[in-house]
C-alpha cells in the first residue's frame, strides 16, 4: 500500500470534489487500489491557503464555505495563496492542479505545473489551458524529471478518452477523431429543438453549472478548440497550435434551421474534428454540423459528450458519457493517480 502526499492547487468545485471523496473513500481506496492519498497543502486565490505536513482532515477542508478567505479559519491556515510554497514545500508527492482555464496563456496554471515539475512532484491536471498551450514542454520537463504528467479530465472530464484511445487503442492505428466536446452547446441545441430559444436555452444551461460564467467559450467554440488540439496533439502525434484550427460556433444557428434539420431527418451538432491527410498533414476543425439520423453522434442529446474515433483496425469507436461536473472530473484527477501508481518509473 503507497500513501501519496497530495497538495491541491485551486479549491472550486473539483478539487473540493477530491477532497470530498478522500474523505469518503480512502480506506477503501486502499484494499481496491493499493493507495490512500493525504491531503498536505491547498491553496485557492480566493480562499487562501494552509499546509499541514501531517495531514489535513479532508471532510473539514469540503465544509469550508466559499468566502474570501476562508482557509484563514482553520489552524495554521492563512487568507493569501501561497502557491509556491503549497507547492514546493509541503512535502507533496503529487500536485492536483484545477483552477481556471486560461484559453491566452494558460497561466498561472501552465507555471504550477512546472514548478512541481521542476521539483520532482507528479502532476495531475483537469486544466486545458497549460495542455493546449504547452503541452509539450511541460510533458518533456515530466520526462526529464521522471515524474508523471496526467490530465485525463482536460477532455471529456471522467469519462475516459485519452487513455482509452493512448492505452487500449493503442495499435488500432488513429487516423482521426470527431466529437461532441462542450456540453453546454449540445445542451443548447438539444433544447432549442425542443422550441426554447437560443438564449433561454443559454441561460438554463448557466443555471444548471454546464456553462462557463461568459458562456461565449462554450457557443462560439473556444473551448471545443482546446480541446481539439489536446487530442490530436496526444493521438496524431500532430504539433498544434490553437490558432491552427479553423473555428466557429453555434450563436448563428436559428430556430429556423433548427426546424428545418429535423424535417429532413438531421440534426445540428457542434463537432471538433481532426484528420489525418493522405500527405500525413493533420486538418483540425471546430464547426457546428449537419449530421444524419445515423450518425454516431446524432443520438447524443443535452450535456453529453461523445468521441468517435476513426481507425484503421477497429472501424470507428465511440465513447460517450459525462463532459463535465465536479464529481466526474474529481474522478478524472483520481483515475491520474492511479495510472501513475501503477506506472512504473526507474
Ligand atoms: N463549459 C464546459 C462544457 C465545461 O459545457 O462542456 C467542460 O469543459
Amino acid at each position: 500500500m503507497t500513501e501519496y502526499k497530495i497538495a491541491l492547487v485551486g479549491f472550486g468545485g473539483v478539487n473540493r470534489g477530491l477532497a470530498q471523496l478522500i474523505a469518503e473513500r480512502n480506506a477503501a481506496w486502499q484494499a481496491a487500489l493499493g493507495l490512500s492519498l493525504k491531503i498536505v497543502g491547498v491553496t485557492d486565490l480566493f480562499l487562501g491557503s494552509i499546509v499541514d505536513r501531517n495531514g489535513l482532515d479532508a471532510g473539514q477542508l469540503v465544509a469550508l464555505p466559499a468566502e474570501k478567505g476562508a482557509f484563514a479559519r482553520l489552524p495554521g491556515g492563512t487568507a493569501e495563496a501561497f502557491n509556491e510554497t503549497v507547492i514546493k514545500q509541503s512535502g507533496a508527492d503529487i500536485v492536483a492542479e484545477a483552477t481556471f482555464t486560461n484559453p491566452v496563456d494558460g497561466e498561472p496554471a501552465a507555471t504550477f505545473c512546472r514548478w512541481a515539475l521542476e521539483s520532482g512532484i507528479h502532476v495531475v491536471t483537469t486544466n486545458k489551458g497549460p495542455i493546449a498551450l504547452h503541452g509539450s514542454e511541460l510533458k518533456a520537463l515530466a520526462r526529464r524529471n521522471n515524474v508523471a504528467f496526467e490530465y485525463e479530465g482536460a477532455v471529456m472530464s471522467g469519462t475516459p478518452v485519452i487513455r482509452l484511445a493512448r492505452q487500449a487503442l493503442a495499435g488500432a492505428e488513429i487516423q482521426g477523431f470527431e466529437g461532441i466536446l462542450n456540453g453546454t452547446s449540445n445542451y443548447v441545441l438539444t433544447r432549442m429543438k425542443e422550441g426554447l430559444s437560443f438564449d433561454a436555452a443559454v441561460a438554463q444551461a448557466q443555471q444548471l453549472g454546464y456553462a462557463e460564467a461568459d458562456p461565449s467559450a462554450d457557443v462560439e467554440g473556444y473551448d471545443v478548440r482546446l480541446k481539439v488540439v489536446i487530442l490530436a496533439n496526444e493521438l496524431l502525434n500532430a504539433q498544434l497550435r490553437v490558432s491552427d484550427v479553423a473555428c466557429s460556433g453555434i450563436s448563428a444557428i436559428t430556430a429556423h434551421d433548427i426546424a428545418q434539420a429535423s424535417e429532413s431527418g438531421h440534426c445540428w451538432k457542434l463537432i471538433g474534428a481532426a484528420q489525418r491527410e493522405a500527405d500525413g498533414s493533420i486538418r483540425a476543425s471546430v464547426e457546428a454540423r449537419l449530421l444524419p439520423a445515423a450518425h454516431p453522434l446524432a443520438a447524443i442529446n443535452g450535456a453529453t459528450n461523445a468521441v468517435s474515433f476513426n481507425t484503421a483496425l477497429v472501424g470507428t469507436v465511440t465513447v460517450s458519457g459525462p463532459g463535465a461536473g465536479r464529481i466526474e472530473t474529481a474522478f478524472a484527477l483520481l483515475s491520474d493517480i492511479i495510472a501513475l501508481h501503477t506506472t512504473d518509473r526507474q
